[in-house]
C-alpha cells in the first residue's frame, strides 16, 4: 500500500489561486500525518499544452518552493499536485489531490475596461448621491467558462441578473491607489445564461473620495469620480469569446443609496431600490443615463496577495431594551466590527435609525469616542412588505445599538450583527486556567479581528481607521500567531513602500493622508518608522517567506541608513519629533507622548534594534558585507545608547519600567549591567504593586524583559494584575477587545477624557505573543518554525495551559498540566519539523515530529 498523500498544494499566501497576479507562483503543501520527513517530492502540472512532471527533485522543502515550469500566461489555469517521496522509501507516496491555479491579467495590454460611473453634475466639495452602473448584453451561445475582472474608483457590489458576484465586503480595500489598485478574478460561468443578461454594480465613495482622515476628514484624497473598471471575459462552448467590458456604453443612474461613507454611515430609501434592476427585466428607463467614461493606467492594476474582507460570524443581541420614548438599545455581547442586517415591515416612508457606540455611559450610547465618525445607518421603508437590508459601504466598531424609528416590537431575531474584516485563516489558539487571562486573550483576538479590514489598523471606530505603522510593528508578532496573516501584511508592506520618502522616512500610517500638523508633512519618528525593518522580519521568521524578506529589504535598509544619517557620528538619535513611549499612563490625557521615558533614549535604542534586524536580515538574504557594515553598526548604537543612557550604577537615565525593558528586551546593555538593570525593573514594577506603568514600547517588552533575566515571577504579577493600570483591569470591567487606553473606562465607570479612547486598539494586545512563547511554550527556533522550541514556563499560579498554531508545516501544540510532581506536557512537533523541549526543571530533549507526552516527575523529561 502507498503512504498516505500530502496536503494539496496552496499558492503564495492565498487563501486560493483564482485569479493570481504572480506568474511563477510559488508552492506549499504540508506532509500527511505520520509521514515524519520528506526526502524528495515531484510536482505535476496539468496545463493548457500538456502535463509536465518535474520528475524527483531531492530537497526537504515543502514551503514556498519556486514554481518548477514555464512563466503562467494571462487567463491560464494549471492543476498542481504534488507527491513525496520518505527517507528510505523506495516508492512516492499518492499524488496530493489537485488544486488549481489561474493567473489573472498579468499584462496592462490585457485590459480593455475603462473606469465608468455618473456623468451629471456632482458638487465635488458635498455630499455625493452615489451611482450604479449597467449594461445590458447578449450572449449568442452557451457558455463554458466565464470571468469577471473588477474593481472601482470608490467601492463596489456587482450583480449580474439579479444575483450578486462573490461575497466581499468594501472591495477593493485600502491600497496607495494612484500606485496600485487591486482587481479581483471571480468565476461568473453559473451566472450567465444564453439569450440577454444584464451586469450591474453599486458604487460608493470609500476611501477613494469618501470623507476621510482626522477633524472633519478630507474629501476625493484620490480622486473626484466614482467608477467602476470590469472585464466580463466569457469563453463559449466552441472555445469562442466575447468581452464585456466598462466603456461608453454602459448606463448609469442615481441608486436608492442616499448618502454612504466609512466613517459616517448609510441612508437606504427602498422606496427608489427596484430588486429587478441589475436584470434583463429592469428596464433601461429614462434615469439611466450614458456614463462618463475616464481613463486609469492598467499598469497599476495588481491582483490581490491576501484574501479579502468578508462577514465571518453573525451574533445576535443578548439583550434588547426599550427607552421611555421608544427607541431600542440592543447589547450584542461583544465588542465587533462590521454592520447590523435588519428585517422590518412597516408603512412606506418609515424611517429606522441604528446608532452605532462601543460603550454606554447612562445607559445611552457614548458616542464621543467616535468624534466626527458618526456611524449612523438610516432605512426609509417602502411599505412592500417585510424587507431585509444591510448597508453596503460602511463599517462601525460596535457593541451596543441604538434603534429608533422601528416600527412596532423589535425582535432581537430582526436584528442581526454581522462581524466583517479580512477573512484570513485561524492559526493560532491559547486557553490556560485562569478564566480571566483566557478573556484577555479573546479580546486580543478580537481586536486584531476587528483591525485587520484590508490593512492593519489602529482603531476601527472613531475618524482614523489609518494604517499606523507603530502598532502593527509591536503586534505583528502576535498577529502571525493568531491568524494567517501574511498576505495581507505583505500588501501593506508594498504600500509602506510606495509611500516612504525618497530619504528612507517612513510615514506614520499608510496609506497616506492628508492629516495634522503633526503626521503631515511625514517626518521620521522611532518604533513607528521601525516597522520597515522589523515587520519584515517577523513575517520571515513565522511564514518562512524568504523571498518577502528581500522584497522589503530596500525599504528597510533606506530606513536604518536614514536614522544613521540622523542620528550622525555620535550613534544617537536625538533629535526630531519621537512618539517615546505613547500613552504611558502617566501621560497626560492630553498629551500621551508626554510619558515617563526619555523619548530619545527610545528612539536611539530602536536604532540599535533595528540596524542589528537589517543585520540579520542581511546574512539571511546573502548581503555578506552589508552583513558585516550593520552588525558592527548596531554595536556602534549600542554602545553609543549605554555611553549616554546608562548610568556607573547600571541605573538608566530614565528611571522608568520602559527605559529597562527596552534596554533589556533589545540587548543593549553589557552582561554586567543586565541583572541590576532588571532587577531595578522588578523593583519599579513591584512598587506599584505590579501595575502598569508602560505605554506603546514598554508594554509589548516588558514581559520578555523581566523572564529572560530572572524575573519571570514579575511578569506574572503584571499580566495577573486586575487593578487599574492592568490588562486585567480592562476585563474586570468587562472590556470584550483591547483598549488604546489603560483606563478607558475608569474605575468608577465614566469614560477617560482623553480625545483618543478607543476600545478596539489591538496595540497593547502584544503580550499575547508572550502568553503564547512563555506561558504557553511554543516558539520558532528556525524561521517558519521549521524548528521550534516547547519551554513552557509557568508561574502566577496558572495551573495548566493549551497552546495550538497551525505552523506552515502543520500543527504545533503543547498542553501541559502542573502535577503533584512536576509538569506534564503534550507536546505535537509538525510533519516534517524538529523541537526542543525544555520543561521546567530538566534538561533540554530533541523531539521529532509527531505526538511526544513528557513527564517531569522522574530525573529527566522522558518520552512516555
Ligand atoms: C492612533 C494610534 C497611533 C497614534 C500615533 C493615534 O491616534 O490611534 O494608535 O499609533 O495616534 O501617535
Amino acid at each position: 500500500m502507498l503512504p498516505p498523500r500530502p496536503s494539496p498544494v496552496t499558492f503564495e499566501h492565498l487563501p486560493d489561486g483564482l485569479g493570481i497576479g504572480v506568474a511563477s507562483p510559488r508552492l506549499s503543501w504540508t506532509l500527511p500525518s505520520g509521514a515524519r520527513r520528506q526526502a524528495a517530492y515531484e510536482l505535476e502540472l496539468v496545463r493548457p499544452g500538456g502535463t509536465y512532471r518535474t520528475g524527483r527533485i531531492d530537497s526537504a522543502e515543502q514551503i514556498l518552493v519556486p514554481w518548477p515550469h514555464d512563466e503562467l500566461s494571462s487567463r491560464e489555469r494549471v492543476d498542481v499536485r504534488v507527491r513525496l517521496w520518505q527517507p528510505d522509501a523506495a516508492v512516492p507516496s499518492d499524488w496530493s489531490a489537485p488544486r488549481s491555479v489561474e493567473a489573472g491579467l498579468l499584462d496592462p495590454s490585457d485590459w480593455r475596461a475603462v473606469p465608468v460611473g455618473a456623468a451629471w453634475d456632482e458638487d465635488p466639495a458635498a455630499e455625493r448621491r452615489p451611482a450604479r452602473v449597467r449594461k445590458d448584453f447578449r450572449l449568442r451561445g452557451h457558455v463554458a467558462r466565464a470571468r469577471l475582472h473588477v474593481t472601482a474608483h470608490g467601492l463596489y457590489e456587482v450583480e449580474i441578473n439579479g444575483a450578486r458576484v462573490g461575497d466581499e465586503a468594501l472591495a477593493p480595500g485600502w491600497t496607495v491607489y494612484p500606485e496600485r489598485l487591486r482587481y479581483r478574478t471571480h468565476d461568473v460561468t453559473a451566472h450567465l445564461t444564453e439569450g440577454e443578461n444584464t451586469i450591474g454594480a453599486w458604487l460608493g465613495d470609500g476611501w477613494y473620495r469618501g470623507k476621510y482622515g482626522f477633524d472633519g476628514g478630507t474629501r476625493n484624497i484620490y480622486g473626484t469620480d466614482q467608477s467602476l473598471i470590469a472585464q466580463l471575459e466569457v469563453e463559449y462552448d466552441d472555445g469562442t469569446n466575447t468581452v464585456v467590458a466598462t466603456d461608453g456604453t454602459w448606463r448609469a443612474a442615481p441608486g436608492p443609496i442616499l448618502t454612504s461613507g466609512l466613517y459616517e454611515g448609510e441612508t437606504f430609501d427602498a422606496r427608489l431600490h427596484d430588486p429587478a434592476w441589475a436584470t434583463p427585466a429592469g428596464a433601461d428607463t429614462g434615469e439611466w443615463t450614458p456614463v462618463r467614461t475616464g481613463s486609469r493606467d492598467p499598469g497599476t492594476l495588481v491582483a490581490p496577495l491576501g484574501p479579502p474582507v468578508r462577514c465571518t460570524e453573525e451574533i445576535a443581541s443578548v439583550a434588547v431594551t426599550r427607552t421611555e420614548d421608544g427607541r431600542h438599545l440592543l447589547d450584542f455581547g461583544q465588542n465587533l466590527v462590521g454592520r447590523l442586517r435588519v428585517t422590518v415591515d412597516g408603512p412606506a416612508g418609515t424611517t429606522v435609525v441604528l446608532r452605532h457606540a462601543e460603550v454606554l455611559q447612562d445607559g445611552e450610547l457614548a458616542t464621543r469616542p467616535l468624534r466626527e465618525a458618526y456611524s449612523v445607518d438610516t432605512l426609509i421603508l417602502s411599505g412592500g412588505g417585510p424587507l431585509t437590508w444591510e448597508p453596503r459601504f460602511t463599517l462601525h466598531g460596535f457593541r451596543y445599538a441604538e434603534i429608533s424609528g422601528w416600527p412596532g416590537e423589535l425582535t432581537s431575531d430582526a436584528v442581526t450583527a454581522r462581524v466583517h474584516h479580512t477573512d484570513m485563516r485561524r492559526t493560532g489558539w491559547f486557553e490556560c486556567s485562569d478564566p480571566l487571562v483566557n478573556r484577555l486573550h479573546e479580546n486580543v483576538v478580537w481586536s486584531m479581528r476587528g483591525n485587520f479590514v484590508d490593512l492593519p489598523t489602529d482603531c476601527p471606530q472613531r475618524d482614523e481607521r489609518l494604517g499606523w505603522t507603530g502598532d502593527i510593528q509591536v503586534f505583528a508578532p502576535t498577529a502571525s500567531f493568531l491568524h494567517d496573516c501574511a498576505g495581507l501584511l505583505d500588501s501593506w508592506l508594498t504600500d509602506v513602500g510606495l509611500e516612504q520618502l525618497p530619504d528612507g522616512t517612513i510615514p506614520w500610517y499608510v496609506p497616506v493622508i492628508p492629516g495634522e500638523p503633526m503626521w503631515t508633512p511625514i517626518h521620521p519618528g522611532a518604533a513607528w518608522g521601525d516597522v520597515a525593518t522589523l515587520t519584515p522580519w517577523t513575517l520571515f521568521q513565522r511564514f518562512g517567506d524568504r523571498e518577502l524578506l528581500r522584497r522589503h529589504h530596500p525599504m528597510a535598509k533606506a530606513w536604518v541608513d536614514l536614522v544613521e544619517r540622523l542620528a550622525g557620528p555620535d550613534r544617537l538619535w536625538d533629535t526630531g519629533v519621537q512618539l517615546g513611549d505613547w500613552l504611558d499612563p502617566a501621560a497626560p490625557p492630553d498629551d500621551p507622548a508626554a510619558g515617563r521615558t526619555d523619548r530619545y533614549l527610545v528612539a536611539t535604542a530602536y536604532f540599535a534594534h533595528s540596524t542589528r534586524h537589517l543585520a540579520l536580515a542581511a546574512v539571511e538574504l546573502g548581503h555578506q558585507e552589508d552583513a558585516a557594515r550593520y552588525s558592527a553598526l548596531a554595536d556602534e548604537v549600542a554602545d553609543a545608547f549605554r555611553r549616554r543612557y546608562v548610568l556607573p550604577t547600571a541605573r538608566l537615565t530614565s528611571d522608568s519600567a520602559t527605559a529597562y525593558a527596552v534596554a533589556l528586551a533589545f540587548g543593549l546593555l553589557a552582561p554586567e549591567q543586565r541583572g541590576p538593570a532588571a532587577d531595578r525593573l522588578a523593583e519599579i514594577v513591584l512598587a506599584d504593586d505590579a501595575r502598569i506603568s508602560t505605554g506603546f514600547v514598554g508594554t509589548p517588552l516588558i514581559c520578555d524583559a523581566l523572564t529572560d533575566h530572572g524575573h519571570l515571577d514579575v511578569a506574572y504579577r503584571l499580566l495577573l494584575q486586575t487593578e487599574c493600570p492592568s490588562w486585567l483591569y480592562t476585563v474586570t470591567m468587562g472590556a470584550t477587545t483591547v483598549w488604546e487606553r489603560w483606563d478607558g473606562l475608569r474605575p468608577d465607570g465614566t469614560l477617560n477624557p482623553g480625545g483618543m479612547t478607543s476600545f478596539n486598539h489591538y496595540a497593547l494586545g502584544a503580550v499575547a505573543d508572550w502568553m503564547h512563547r512563555v506561558v504557553g511554550g511554543i516558539a520558532p527556533s528556525a524561521a517558519g518554525y521549521r524548528e521550534l522550541s516547547f519551554r513552557p514556563r509557568p508561574g502566577g499560579g496558572i495551573t495548566w495551559a493549551r497552546t495550538r498554531h497551525d505552523t506552515p508545516y502543520g500543527t504545533a501544540a503543547l498542553s501541559w498540566e502542573l502535577t503533584a510532581a512536576g509538569m506534564t506536557a503534550h507536546i505535537t512537533v509538525p510533519e516534517g519539523c524538529s523541537a526542543t523541549a525544555e520543561l521546567p526543571g530538566c534538561a533540554p530533549l530533541s523531539l521529532g515530529p509527531g505526538e511526544h507526552l513528557l513527564d517531569t516527575s522522574g530525573p529527566r523529561a522522558a518520552v512516555a
